[in-house]
């Protein structure tokens, strides 16, 4: 009988026979001594219109640039080289509403939508470094629309469908755009999301949009200003649309996206990627970690709106020719079998996930699995979060009836790609996202940066550049050094902001956050962002988020607020709060709980202590109190 809870899962003699990767060890070592032969030989299986001159020049650390010199774009080796080979008819993207209804695109019909959408930015003035921004549900025309900025050059900004309007206002402002692509709806739990009417919204207060683009999808009524406001379709059918559209010879150091996060202060940092290092960073990392084959049916039920979605739903996929696979919905709507009846309808062979998800569906039991036919799934994958034992057992037995490794991946909106990752041939250790991927040295350090003892708790550090990496924090350098770069200056570690710890087998333990930022859903939010929210509104005159332990949420976001004075708390105005935190910011923003309070725990120079809060709101030992004013 096999042990119930093994230290070890080891992967079944079929996946590690066909593995890409055969061995860890020795190439790790060999990716360590020579980073930039390592990453050298993995840029050589991608084209180049002219190759690179230096792998990595560190002259101005920590802006380090990868394959200087080289000429390319995203697009050449993830469409172009696709059209003149056996991928040019192998479907490139399966996309499926809730309500069923599918559309599919080969590889030559996702260059010629492509094209279009670029010719049509194109006549619109976009040129290479413009900052285009995108707020649009799951739809196939989001994926054309980042595609089509990356072919000329252009920058995107997308921001995730489910921001609210200040949010995406501050977003557009930030970056100066002058075009907005959005679409009339998205569909959620059978309702249809207005999602142009948010636009609207945010565009009233961002002067500098000259041009909206809005995609059909939902046939919802919506205004169209004269002159800002353009369909999609009628663009599409004008001659300035064609087909045919020259990728834009770029260098390897040109922006590609920009993509915010949040942070521990102040307002979200947009990270900047580029063409050359993300490139090959990205499609190293899924060929290797998720052993991806020509063949390979891949779905990632990430959104795109999020870093997740740009590396690993379209930009490493797209350049390994798999077809993705695109779900514009809820997991479980309108059954728990939603993602499973997908799963078997496609015979999805790699499912990459996130804890949240899969905790999501595991609480509905296991008959919604056990009626579909999953035998085609042959590797598994989580991220966002560190996943719970218990959730990670549900997913390797349940779903992946105990055959299908799961590759656990701990990376961030920074890194671009896979930092720590398990390989379909290592074995498994549940809740422990593995070994650092190929030339990364991790390091879990105190404060002065000396590794800390097996088991104990440290920060986690990145003690290398890798080619994935952000460049910057977009007109920001300096932001980017001090908040990333700073903490081991003179050993030139980046920190992640998280904690963790390595056991005695060299795995990787992820703790969390260590800085006041909050995971909800596996979603990234600052706890500044949520008081900044609380505050806005006219009832409010202090506020303090902190996150808590949620079944299913990972973090759930708990509140205390001080009321400007006459003004009482009541049921009511904590639902209003609560309301007002989800419109500002998004609905995933919206608290849990709303606790008014007449003081709140502050240091003497006025920072509020979110530990002590933390601390009492579960019972216990506030810790050490000494800064703590009276
Ligand atoms: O705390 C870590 C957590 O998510 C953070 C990065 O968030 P974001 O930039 O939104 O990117 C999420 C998707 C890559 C990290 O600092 N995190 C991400 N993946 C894992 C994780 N924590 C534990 N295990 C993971 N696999």
């Amino acid at each position: 009988m096999p042990e119930s809870n093994p230290k070890f899962y080891y992967p079944s003699t079929d996946v590690v026979e066909r593995a890409n990767v055969q061995e860890y060890e020795e190439l790790y070592k060999r990716s360590i001594e020579d980073r930039e032969g390592f990453w050298a030989e993995q840029a050589e299986q991608l084209d180049w219109y002219k190759r690179w001159d230096k792998v990595l020049d560190e002259s101005n650390k920590p802006f380090y640039k990868w394959f200087v010199g080289g000429k390319t774009n995203i697009i050449q080796n993830a469409i172009d080289r696709h059209l003149t080979g056996a991928n040019r008819n192998k479907l490139a993207i399966i996309w499926e509403s809730e309500s069923g209804t599918t559309q599919s695109f080969s590889y030559y019909a996702l260059n010629r939508e492509v094209c279009q959408f670029a010719n049509i930015l194109k006549s619109m003035g976009i040129k290479k470094g413009d900052i285009v921004t995108i707020y649009m549900p799951q739809l196939p025309e989001m994926v054309f629309a980042m595609l089509a900025c990356a072919k000329i050059g252009a920058v995107h900004s997308v921001v995730y469908g489910g921001f609210s309007y200040e949010a995406l206002a501050s977003r557009i402002s930030a970056a100066n755009s002058r075009i907005l692509i959005t679409a009339d709806g998205g569909s959620r739990r059978g309702k249809k999301i207005n999602l142009k009417e948010i636009a609207d919204e945010a565009m009233k207060r961002s002067p500098t949009i000259e041009v909206c683009i809005t995609v059909k999808h939902n046939n919802l009524d919506v205004n169209m200003e004269a002159e800002r406001d353009f369909w999609y379709h009628d663009l599409k059918s004008l001659p300035i649309a064609s087909p045919k559209c020259k990728t834009t010879i770029l260098d390897a150091e040109d922006k590609l996206f920009i993509l915010y996060t949040s942070g521990t202060t102040g307002a979200p940092k947009g990270m900047v990627h580029t063409h050359g290092g993300y490139s090959v960073y990205t499609s190293t990392t899924h060929k290797m970690a998720f052993d991806i084959k020509p063949e390979d049916r891949w779905w990632c039920a990430a959104d795109p709106g999020w870093i997740t979605g740009h590396s690993y739903i379209v930009y490493a996929p797209l350049i390994n020719g798999s077809t993705i696979i695109m779900y514009e919905g809820a997991p479980n709507y309108p059954y728990p079998n939603r993602w499973w009846q997908m799963v078997e309808k496609y015979g999805v062979n790699i499912l990459y996930t996130s804890p949240t998800a899969i905790r999501g569906l595991m609480r509905f039991g296991d008959q919604w699995a056990e009626r579909h036919d999953l035998s085609t799934l042959r590797l598994l994958g989580s991220v966002g979060e560190p996943i719970n034992p218990e959730a990670w057992r549900w997913f390797y037995d349940v779903i992946g009836n105990g055959k299908c490794p799961i590759i656990d991946t701990w990376w961030q909106t920074e890194t671009g790609g896979f930092m720590v990752c398990p390989l379909p041939i290592t074995p498994l250790k549940p809740g422990s996202a593995g070994q650092p991927f190929f030339g990364n040295e991790i390091g879990v350090v105190d404060e002065e940066g000396n590794q800390v003892p097996v088991g104990q708790e440290g920060k986690l550090v990145i003690k290398n550049p890798w080619p994935g990496m952000a460049r910057t924090v977009m007109g920001d350098d300096q932001r980017y050094a001090d908040l990333y770069w700073s903490d081991y200056k003179e050993q030139g570690y980046y920190t992640a902001g998280d904690s963790a710890k390595i056991d005695e087998d060299g795995y990787i333990w992820v703790i969390g956050r260590m800085d006041e930022v909050l995971k909800v859903s596996g979603y990234r939010l600052g706890t500044s962002e949520i008081e900044s929210a609380l505050v806005s509104h006219p009832s409010v005159s202090e506020a303090a988020a902190i996150g808590l332990p949620h079944e299913l949420k990972g973090h759930g976001i708990y509140t205390y607020v001080i009321l400007n004075e006459g003004v009482t708390g009541d049921k009511v105005l904590q639902k209003e709060l609560q309301e007002h935190v989800g419109s500002e910011l998004g609905k995933i923003a919206q608290p849990e709980k709303v606790t008014f309070v007449e003081s709140l725990p502050k240091t003497r120079s006025g920072k509020i202590m979110r530990r002590v809060l933390r601390a009492r709101a579960l019972g216990l030992d506030e810790g050490d109190l000494s800064t703590l004013e009276e």
